[in-house]
């Protein structure tokens, strides 16, 4: 009884971190190649996971694994509504989602380029967009947005996502689909109801802010 047991446990213990490893080689494999009847996440998301900003394509790289996971499970069950991903999400099985979640919650997330100056770019909507961001509106009841995604939209795992550094229309897609009902898988219902008092102006300054965002300096606060 005594061997058996002993066996047991150096069997388990062999075999465990295998199993760790074949899940990271499934996840790269599938970010990189996909798998038959699941297209590679790449030729969207990008080689390192950073998204597609002309195609409003998202940023996977710098979310959770937490955060990946439960997001494929919404597609798969329509609590979002995507068409490129309902099919992919459902061809993927547990192990899939776990493995290929993990594989881009370990990819760095975004970092401001150090010499840029975006807002340059698009003065109004960005400078507008950040205030919402950093402060919101409390005329309208809008909370800013980094009280729950983080200081620098960084996001805070497991439950608040990432948002700087995604494409602006994938920021403002979303925040229509909250407030269309295509998306309901949020906790509490926090989005939809932030998302509820935006205007579509505040909509679009916040997302071009987003997608290149600056914190406030000292003085600006
Ligand atoms: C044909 C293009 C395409 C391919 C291939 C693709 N995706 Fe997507 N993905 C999208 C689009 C578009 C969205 C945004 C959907 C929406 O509007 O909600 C998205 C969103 C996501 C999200 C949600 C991100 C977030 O921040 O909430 C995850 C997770 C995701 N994809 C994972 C994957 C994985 C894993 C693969 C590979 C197995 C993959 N995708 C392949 C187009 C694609
Ligand atoms: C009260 C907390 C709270 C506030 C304030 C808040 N959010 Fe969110 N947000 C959340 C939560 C929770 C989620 C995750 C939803 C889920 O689990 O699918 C989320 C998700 C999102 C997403 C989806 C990201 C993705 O890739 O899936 C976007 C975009 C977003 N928020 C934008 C904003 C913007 C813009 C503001 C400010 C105007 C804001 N949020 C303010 C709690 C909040």
């Amino acid at each position: 009884m005594k061997v058996k047991l002993t066996r047991l446990i150096m069997t388990l213990s062999m075999a465990m971190p295998m199993q760790q490893a074949h899940a990271e080689v499934t996840g790269a494999a599938l970010a990189q190649q996909g798998a038959p009847g699941v297209p590679a996440c790449l030729s969207c998301h990008g080689a390192r996971g950073e998204g597609l900003a002309a195609t409003g394509f998202p940023r996977l790289a710098g979310q959770s694994t937490a955060y990946l996971e439960k997001q494929l499970r919404a597609f798969a069950g329509g609590q979002r509504v995507s068409p490129q991903m309902q099919a992919i999400a459902s061809a993927l099985d547990d192990s899939q989602i776990r493995a290929v979640a993990a594989y881009y919650g370990k990819l760095p997330g975004w970092q401001a380029a150090p010499s840029a100056n975006p807002a340059a770019a698009a003065p109004e909507p960005w400078t507008r967009g950040q205030k919402l961001a950093i402060r919101g509106n409390w005329d309208k009841e809008i909370p800013a947005c980094f009280a729950c995604h983080g200081p620098a939209g960084e996001g805070i795992a497991p439950h608040f996502p990432a948002l700087s550094g995604q494409p602006a229309a994938y920021t403002r897609s979303q925040l229509k689909a909250w407030q269309s009902g295509t998306r309901s898988n949020d906790p509490h219902g926090l989005m939809k109801s932030v998302a509820l008092r935006m205007s579509p102006a505040e909509i679009d300054a916040v997302s071009a802010y987003l997608a290149n965002p600056l914190p406030l300096s000292p003085e600006e606060r």
